[in-house]
């Protein structure tokens, strides 16, 4: 997934130097997003308005080709605008013509970064190539320059402000989006837009704000811009010159007492961790939002009225520190998220259970407790760790609420259009809210009038904002590919969710009580099985870090340990793992099993463990050598038994234990086939692409 960064400064003397190590700063703490390559854009000199730095690899690499560019870096600005993009090809291969920015020409007369996919770049190309428009790369997001240079050269006045040629650009765009725009028609403005891929804003200034939000300004005729009118090969209609009469409700947020603009700066990026070193005030852009920033101020404008959509854009105060998203005195995001959790699940649980009382309470859910007590059946709807999270606690959800429960990933539930009813409860599980999958997947139930509950670890995400309600993790930044910290904070996540569900249910009374006093024991017995990161390390080394393959078993609740534990070996050992369900092996797999196989069997104590003691026996009895994650107090096992042992807790929180000495065995086994942790190769952070 790309990343999108940008610094406008008004009022403030700042030379290149400075301005480009903002930029790439910026880009370094999205670099956890995946890319493979990265560029910036800044303004230039009389005769080359902007000057582009591109180049393939890491940040590192591109700060090192600034540094070698004979560019005037102490040439510097009292107002400007520049942008910067971290590059993950979905069109073109990773190439310095590939990168962001990208321009409508050779005059760099528009510069544009994109975050997304454009469905229809290729009809736009075909129709911008009959006109005489010529293109120099292979991406989608070219086509969307050379559009807003079509715009701007078909219009017969020159009039259109910049706001208006971009809604009009925007009018023809199909797919997925967060653009932000820079022309030399309009120096020190710059626009964005966004449609499907996260905005905010950051603002800082010496003075405080006047008011804490932006009015959003509806174009009355932005409907009527429409450029590319396919039916008629003629040239395009061009919208009206900007109509002076736009409904502008000016909001007096960024002017000083008399009036007058003061000194101000803006970053804009894809999250929050590039812009919190600079300031906590932000503001999230909606879709089909469009901003404007120009001479200190931000103005917002929509397409269309959408009736429902708030009216103004409030400027909020990030809750998250810089330090959360450094490293510390860990080796890799990924080490200090998995020695975070003692501490993750505290802040997932905190102001929620009452320990004393025995309650839980999720103000996010309350108001519609009633309509989902009623409700028909509960679908959970997610992808990858996020539904093994949803498998996890699967069971628990229909002892307690009695209510049919679906797991569904959220690919397969859209490509088979899963039925989906007014009385059914869907619950969309994701880490960063804005993976594509699982977006999609919650509109198609909005559509079909289901309620629809967010459990995500970003405020502010896109399933944060357009689900009906639901409860943020409160995990702190998760900058690892690999997640660790977000499993056991959405795992216990749904636990309080089914906990809370059930507590009208007088049989269910003694099972939450329980379950409520094993969360209150979980984070002393994380911290336990940290202890052992040491002797894990060494049976990474000594048994598995040569294997090709290897089988993680178990059933019922440790059924989604296995999978999640075999899907952290995969994603960042790239060692084939499988997790399979133990009453499965006579099915088939028992078949791989010999001396050779590394197998990893959890055989916790609940009421399955003498179904999983049989499949040690199988494994055996085929000269399998299986390790074995049981509890401190299981006395049956023999000396030569090479054994994990975790402590023992409420069977349906088990795997929030068992999940951790897999979360460090598969790292352990990263570092030591050499792996770039918290960058796997060819995966990324949020998959905002279908
Ligand atoms: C898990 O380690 C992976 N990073 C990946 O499977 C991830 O869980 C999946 O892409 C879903 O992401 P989300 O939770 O942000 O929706």
């Amino acid at each position: 997934m790309c990343g999108i960064f940008a610094y406008c400064s008004y009022l403030q003397e700042r030379d290149r130097k400075y301005i480009t190590d903002v930029l790439t700063q910026g880009l370094s703490r999205l670099e956890y997003r995946g890319y493979d390559s990265a560029g910036i854009g800044i303004d230039g000199d009389e005769g080359e308005p902007f000057m582009l730095f591109k180049e393939v690899g890491k940040v590192a690499q591109l700060r090192k080709l600034i540094s070698e560019s004979k560019v005037d870096m102490t040439r510097s600005f009292v107002t400007q605008t520049s942008m910067a993009h971290t590059r993950w090809a979905t069109h073109g291969q990773p190439s310095r013509g590939n990168c962001h920015p990208h321009r409508s020409d050779n005059k760099n007369e528009f510069i544009v970064v994109h975050n997304g996919i454009i469905t229809n770049y290729k009809e736009l190309k075909l129709v911008l190539e009959k006109r005489g428009y010529h293109f120099e790369t292979e991406t989608d997001t070219e086509a969307v320059a050379v559009l807003c240079k079509y715009v701007w050269d078909s219009q017969p006045t020159k009039r259109l402000t910049f706001t208006t040629l971009i809604k009009a650009v925007i009018k023809e765009l199909e797919g997925s989006f967060a653009f932000l725009f820079k022309s030399v028609h309009f120096p020190s403005e710059i626009v964005l837009a966004r449609r499907g891929s996260p905005l905010l804003i950051g603002v800082k200034t010496d003075k405080k704000l006047k008011v804490d939000f932006v009015d959003v300004e509806i174009a009355p005729d932005s409907d009527k811009l429409d450029l590319l009118n396919r039916e008629t090969a003629s040239m395009l209609s061009v919208p009206a010159a900007s109509n002076s009469n736009i409904r502008r409700t000016q909001s007096r947020a960024f002017l000083s007492d008399d009036g007058m603009p003061q000194p101000i700066e803006f970053f804009i990026a894809s999250d929050a961790s590039a812009v919190v070193e600079h300031t906590k005030r932000v503001l999230y852009l909606e879709d089909d939002d469009i901003a404007h920033i120009a001479d200190g101020e931000l103005h917002i404008h929509r397409l269309r009225k959408d009736d429902g959509m708030s009216s103004v854009r409030a400027i909020e105060t990030l809750e998250i520190e810089l330090a959360e998203i450094m490293k510390g005195q860990f080796d890799h995001f990924m080490q200090k998220e998995i020695y975070e959790q003692p501490e993750s699940v505290v802040n997932t649980m905190r102001g929620r259970v009452n320990f004393d009382t025995r309650t839980i309470n999720l103000g996010g859910l309350k108001s519609y407790l009633n309509v989902i007590r009623r409700c028909r059946r509960i679908c959970f709807i997610a992808c990858g760790t996020s539904y093994h999270s949803c498998v996890a606690t699967r069971a628990i959800f229909e002892e307690l609420t009695e209510v049919p429960i679906n797991v569904e990933l959220a690919s397969d539930f859209l490509d088979r259009r899963c039925p989906i009813f007014r009385d059914d409860v869907c619950v969309f599980v994701s880490q960063s809210g804005e993976t594509a999958d699982t977006i999609l997947s919650m509109r198609y139930c909005l559509e079909r009038g289901a309620l629809c509950l967010g459990v995500v670890n970003t405020v502010g995400s896109t399933i944060s904002r357009e689900s009906h309600c639901g409860v943020h993790i409160n995990a702190g930044p998760e900058i690892g590919v690999a997640s660790t910290k977000a499993y056991t904070s959405q795992y216990i996540a749904l636990i309080m969710m089914a906990v809370q569900f059930s507590d009208d249910r007088l049989s269910k009374q003694e099972r939450r009580r329980s379950i409520i006093d094993g969360l209150h024991d979980l984070p002393s017995q994380i911290s336990r099985v940290l202890k052992q990161d040491k002797a894990l390390q060494q049976l990474a080394r000594d048994t598995l870090a040569k294997e090709k393959s290897l089988l993680i078993m178990g059933r019922g609740y440790q059924f989604a340990t296995c999978l999640e534990g075999a899907l952290k070996i995969k994603e960042v050992a790239y060692c084939h793992c499988e997790g399979i369900l133990a009453g499965e092996l006579k099915h088939g797999p028992l078949a791989l099993i010999d001396e050779h196989l590394p197998v990893i069997l959890i055989m916790t104590q609940d009421s399955l463990y003498p179904k999983v003691q049989s499949a040690l026996q199988q494994v055996k009895a085929r000269k399998g050598q299986p390790i074995v994650i049981c509890n401190d107090d299981d006395d049956g096992f023999s000396a030569d038994d090479r054994l994990i042992r975790v402590p023992k807790t409420v069977d349906c929180l088990q795997g929030l234990v068992n999940i951790i000495p897999l979360q460090l065995l598969s790292y352990h086994l990263a570092v030591m086939n050499g792996v770039d942790v918290d960058f796997p190769r060819n995966l990324a952070k949020s998959v905002t692409t279908e």
